[in-house]
């Protein structure tokens, strides 16, 4: 297979891709875990601090006011990103983990009682798992499973039945940071709101890799991290609708976020201020518009097609290792640019060593997925996972170092 144009067009925009590691040139593959950084982000952050850093929504002086403008232009940089209806439904937080652990408590604390069920699903990362966890010991509700089929892919028919009057939110993966599975989350959530039932989405791994229109999915909210998406690490997003924003009372309390505050009691601003207590991260949110400008440019659907070219050379590769576990569906199409595998007879840790050993990176262990990985019926993994600048030789590398793994740990 040819190189797609968009790999030479990028590469060279990455600075970290210029390096060598153990005497190779690096091959980054560890793109679910977080993605390297374009030289335009890099600038931004240096450009912040040495001409705009100052704090936000406070000061009245000149610096203060631009600042405020950069972190509020942020806001409509990313709405107009995932196509939601106004600024104010974007809220900055530190990250996906954050994000759902505001909804697990500012949502579910006021609208959740005893008896109530939560719905998660069998391939859901730790960050969508524990917060539904905590929030569920605290209210005594119910957390259920949706579970996935033996393709990697979540069981619909299922969900169905488990969509009964006790269900108040479910909480989804767009793309699965194990499987890669893509879920058909308009699909899923056309179904779910039949029943009046709100619903969570963790982009997370969707953000760098599809399209997004929330107006479009039509989900409740929707959680994703600059630091995965080629932005700065640090900085989140919360998408809610309106009428969830409503529902919702403070997350964390101190500054900005009041409107007057009293000896014993206070009023809130107005959101999504209301839901972003203390210095917000500005810096960062000035490197995630740049990030964010720079895969517009790019073409979020020109990186769709991208990532499942090299998909598909991957699965083909795939077919020369018999003795090579596949997690997740077989064929591409559902498929977004995370693949995992075991060599059977060899530890994953060990595999990912050989592969640093050659310049490749790719992460082993459950990936914060234990649920998963006990479905699996394994407790670990080895995970390759695409960025816009990977390209098929070094899926061929990663390939010829697995003929490496096999010579050092598998007798003939
Ligand atoms: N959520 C990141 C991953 O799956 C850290 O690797």
């Amino acid at each position: 297979m040819q190189n797609h144009p968009l790999t030479s067009k990028v590469r060279e925009d990455f600075p970290i891709l210029k390096r060598e590691i153990n005497g190779y040139p690096l091959a980054f593959l560890d793109n679910a875990a977080t993605t390297q950084k374009p030289q335009c982000v890099i600038d931004a952050l240096v450009r912040f601090y040495e001409n705009y850093n100052c704090n936000v929504s406070r000061g009245v002086y000149t610096l203060a006011e631009e600042a405020t403008g950069i972190y509020e232009e942020g806001r409509k940089t990313v709405a107009k990103f995932i196509g939601a209806e106004s600024c104010g439904n974007i809220i900055f937080t530190r990250g996906t983990t954050e994000s759902i652990n505001l909804v697990a408590s500012a949502w579910s604390q006021p609208n959740l009682k005893a008896g109530d069920r939560i719905i998660v699903t069998e391939m859901e990362h730790h960050s969508n798992l524990v917060p539904w966890q905590l929030a569920a010991q605290s209210s005594g509700v119910e957390l259920i499973f949706c579970p996935i089929t033996p393709e990697g892919r979540l069981d619909l028919e299922v969900l169905e039945e488990l969509l009964t009057d006790s269900v108040k939110l479910l909480a989804v993966t767009a793309v699965s940071n194990v499987l890669g599975t893509a879920n058909p989350i308009a699909k899923i959530v056309e179904k779910v709101h039949e029943r009046d039932v709100p619903v969570l989405v963790d982009a997370a791994q969707a953000v760098a890799r599809m399209p997004i229109d929330v107006s479009e999915w039509d989900c409740d909210f929707l959680a994703f991290s600059g630091h995965k998406v080629y932005g700065p690490t640090g900085i989140g997003v919360l998408y809610a609708k309106n009428e969830r924003l409503d529902e919702m009372r403070p997350y964390q309390g101190g500054g900005g976020m009041i409107r007057q505050v009293g000896q014993q009691s206070s009023t809130w601003a107005d959101v999504p201020q209301k839901f972003e207590a203390g210095t917000p991260p500005v810096a960062e949110v000035f490197g995630l518009m740049s990030a964010l400008e720079y895969i517009s440019n790019v073409g979020m659907l020109e990186i769709k097609k991208h990532e499942q070219d090299l998909m598909t050379h991957t699965l083909e590769k795939l077919q020369e290792f018999t003795d090579l576990e596949l997690y997740g569906p077989a064929d591409s199409t559902d498929r977004s640019g995370v693949l995992s595998f075991n060599l059977r007879e060899v530890h994953p840790h060990d595999v990912a060593q050989v592969l640093d050993e050659n310049g490749i990176a790719v992460r082993a262990g459950h990936h914060c997925t234990q649920i998963l990985h006990e479905r699996l019926g394994i407790a670990a993994s080895v995970r390759m996972s695409f960025g816009l600048y990977n390209e098929v030789p070094e899926i061929d590398r990663l390939f010829s170092a697995l003929e490496q793994v096999r010579k050092f740990f598998i007798l003939p």
